[in-house]
């Protein structure tokens, strides 16, 4: 799977988008290990903050199926800007892959790379609370 591929899938996977009150679909493909694509599109609801970011919609439907090894995430909006992760899915990414590398693509394909540790500093995860649990 090259990152060319990855991208094309994200792109794909946007058109699936539910999207009829942003207007801005999404499209997201996760690469697991270097066998398995996870895609995701952002899915909205009429009460907004219930919405789905395509990115959240593909790492969640990884783990769902066993996996956890995230290696490498293409993200695709609709604008002739690069997509980025929004705070709140670097986050949740972050839970499973603080070394994620993320191929965030504008809607003509062309994308750049960026590191989650980059987009994300000093990220919250499970040794943050190590030293501060209460019996
Ligand atoms: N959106 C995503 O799916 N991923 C992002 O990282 C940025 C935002 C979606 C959420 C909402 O449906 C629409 O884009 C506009 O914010």
């Amino acid at each position: 799977m090259t990152e060319r591929e990855l991208v094309a899938l994200a792109l794909a996977a946007r058109e699936r988008a539910y999207a009829p009150y942003s207007h801005f679909k999404v499209g997201a493909a996760l690469l697991c290990g270097g066998d398995a694509v996870y895609t995701g599109c952002n899915i909205e609801n009429a009460s907004y903050p219930c919405t789905l970011c395509a990115e959240r919609v593909a790492a969640g439907k990884a783990v769902s199926e066993g996996r956890r090894d995230f290696t490498l995430l293409a993200v695709a909006g609709s604008a002739p800007e690069y997509c980025t992760p929004c705070g709140l899915c670097r986050q949740f990414l972050y839970e499973f892959a603080p070394d994620l590398r993320v191929l965030c693509a504008d809607s003509a394909g062309h994308y750049e790379v960026h590191s989650l540790a980059e987009l994300l500093q000093a990220g919250f995860g499970s040794a943050s609370m190590a030293a501060g649990k209460s019996e």
